[in-house]
């Protein structure tokens, strides 16, 4: 049976030549290894972090965010304008996405100086100002860490190419060819092979990701004594904690063995949680994490919550960022595409709530600067209003720490590309050739990435109805989505009704109910592909959470010791809610929240 379904995988990927997205096909090719996991560390935490348990977190995306000189790029000052929206909005710390120094060939997540601020977003000084800025409101702030590569032109990698006896030479994968060719048969996730040849060195170096984004070799302890100075010095300055990007992909296996052909991802079993994993994690946590008061949450693509039970919930990192609810609508990957499956978005969660109640925490997110606009994903584009409150209620209401991206308040939707010219992300690129590949080109590939692409996420946020959306007074770096008119900010604040309203409502409501923020997880109808309901308890408190994921009425019966005229009504998305004791109609993508105190 394992094998059936094994080969059922692989002919499945090979016919889709799925790859690309770093969500990619690892499922497939995981490979059972010997792990030692020490449990306790050495040295205890000096303080208690459990606040990140409290809060709301906003991601930002740099470059998109606002613009305040008018040169169309978002920058930090545009950020310390927007200080009180995101007070108001009711979040309590904001993620940068990569903010630091880069080529910008992967937007940041490919970095040449993790000690400065890239200059197209300011200073180290604005940087400092919006971290007091936000401090000074209650909130935190917390740094992308991309440790599983640097940019090429890292003055590390640029050194590393000089010469076999360079001192930085080790601080990448430099490998000699093996029979005239790539030294293994690995792929990149993001351009091609994994291997770049270097006509000076005649050696090839690993890239696991674009080409300008080399492989750090974690095995050297100098690197990561690097990496440990890299985080005390942003922790010195202030910063609360990190967003570690694909941590799990950080140990590689030993002699870089060739990996089962998969297309675009073959290899990845050797990466992805390696050998050494557990044991850098571990020192990072003991040399660094333990003696400041601050969180980690780490990027692993492939995790389960088994995972998180071994390297989140304290022990190593504090929360994971899984994918699992991610690719509810794709195999795999985002871009192998199927429709919308209710009953997997909810298998997601299902699986990390009841697996990690009690043990750990769960890292809560519908949208990131990876993945498509959830509205147009999950929800209906026609029930704009309806089925992004629905989704916003859908994982608001669940156990964990609330992520919420930039743009996601207001309902931004996907945009439409005419051309690939318009596009800029180097995965968009890629996939174009690998897709090629399979026959899938022209339209047939640019309709895909008006479904799937993460471009979407890229789009100017939507601050007001003026020229550019309110994001520049100049050329923006990036198309502003045309429905920015209706779609936007100004509009939403004027709208009691609006998205973003329902947005600062649910933060509050989320709040006040621990039952919603902290409560177990019982799960009703998990097969309907309509319905999603669930009841969160804690202590005598219960609540009862409905969301319809239907374009048409559908009935509704409460379960059994429910009944919803007894309950109180704490969030909805309809101006009423007419109900029978055990029954109601759920109008399209309708949600509603009930509280029961015992
Ligand atoms: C992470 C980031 C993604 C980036 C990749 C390579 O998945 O979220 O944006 O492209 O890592 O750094």
């Amino acid at each position: 049976m394992k094998n059936l379904k094994r080969m059922l995988c692989i002919f499945l990927t090979t016919a889709l030549l799925a790859g690309m997205c770093i969500g990619a096909v690892s499922a497939f090719a995981a490979k059972e290894k010997p792990k030692t996991v020490t449990i306790c560390s050495r040295t205890e935490p000096k303080y208690d972090n459990s606040w990140y348990k409290d809060l709301t977190v906003y991601q930002i995306w740099c470059r998109s965010f606002k613009d305040s000189d008018g040169d169309g790029i978002g920058d930090l000052e545009g950020v310390y304008q927007e200080l009180d929206y995101l007070k108001d909005l009711g979040v309590d710390c904001i993620w940068f996405s990569p903010i630091y120094p880069s080529p910008q060939k992967d937007y940041g997540y490919d970095i040449a100086d993790y000690y400065g601020i890239n200059p197209e977003y300011g200073t180290m000084e604005t940087f400092e100002k919006v971290m007091k800025g936000a401090h000074d409101r209650g909130m935190k702030v917390v740094m992308d860490l991309v440790i599983n590569h640097t940019s090429d032109q890292h003055q590390w990698f640029q050194e590393s190419r000089k010469s076999k006896d360079n001192p930085y030479h080790d601080w990448y994968f430099w490998r000699d060819p093996k029979n005239g060719s790539y030294p293994n048969n690995w792929d990149s996730l993001f351009e091609g092979k994994a291997w770049k040849y270097d006509e000076n060195l005649g050696q090839y170096y690993l890239h696991v990701f674009a080409e300008g984004q080399p492989d750090l070799n974690m095995d050297n302890p100098e690197v990561r004594n690097e990496v440990k100075k890299i985080m005390r010095y942003w922790l010195d300055k202030g910063v609360d904690g990190f967003r570690e990007d694909v941590i799990s992909y950080i140990s590689k296996d030993p002699g870089l063995p060739d990996g089962i052909p998969l297309p675009a991802a073959t290899g990845i079993e050797h990466y992805d949680k390696g050998p050494n994993l557990d044991s850098y994690l571990k020192e990072f946590k003991q040399d660094v994490y333990n003696n400041y008061n601050m969180f980690t949450v780490g990027e692993m693509p492939q995790s389960k919550p088994a995972d998180a039970l071994t390297y989140g919930c304290g022990k190593r990192l504090d929360m994971l960022i899984s994918f699992d609810q991610m690719t509810a609508d794709g195999i795999v990957t985002d871009y192998v595409h199927v429709p919308f499956s209710l009953v997997r978005y909810k298998r997601a969660w299902r699986d990390w709530q009841t697996q990690l109640y009690g043990k750990g925490w769960n890292c809560l997110y519908i949208e990131n600067h990876d993945h498509a606009r959830v509205i147009s994903r999950y929800g209906s584009e026609h029930y704009w209003k309806e089925s992004g409150k629905t989704l916003a209620t859908s994982y608001l209401m669940l156990t964990g720490t609330p992520f919420i991206y930039q743009g996601q308040e207001i309902g931004m939707l996907n945009t439409h590309f005419n051309s690939l010219d318009e596009c800029k992300d180097v995965v968009t690129f890629n996939n174009e050739k690998t897709f090629a590949k399979v026959g899938v080109t022209g339209q047939r590939y640019l309709d895909l990435v008006n479904k799937t692409s993460r471009e979407h996420a890229r789009t100017p946020v939507q601050w007001d109805d003026s020229k550019n959306a309110g994001f520049t007074t100049g050329t923006p770096w990036f198309g502003v989505n045309p429905n920015y008119k209706t779609i936007n900010v100004a509009a939403e604040q004027k709208d009691p009704d609006s998205i973003l309203n329902y947005y600062k409502k649910a933060l509050k409501v989320r709040k006040a109910y621990p039952a919603l923020s902290k409560g177990s997880y019982k799960e009703y109808y998990p097969a309907s592909e309509k319905i999603y309901c669930y009841e969160k308890d804690y202590g005598d408190q219960k609540a009862l959470v409905i969301c319809s994921f239907s374009k048409q009425d559908i009935p509704f019966v409460a379960p059994t010791g429910f009944d919803l005229s007894k309950g109180t009504l704490v969030l909805q998305n309809y101006p009423d809610a007419p109900a029978g004791s055990r029954s109601c109609t759920l109008r399209p993508y309708e949600c509603r929240v009930y509280i029961y105190n015992g």
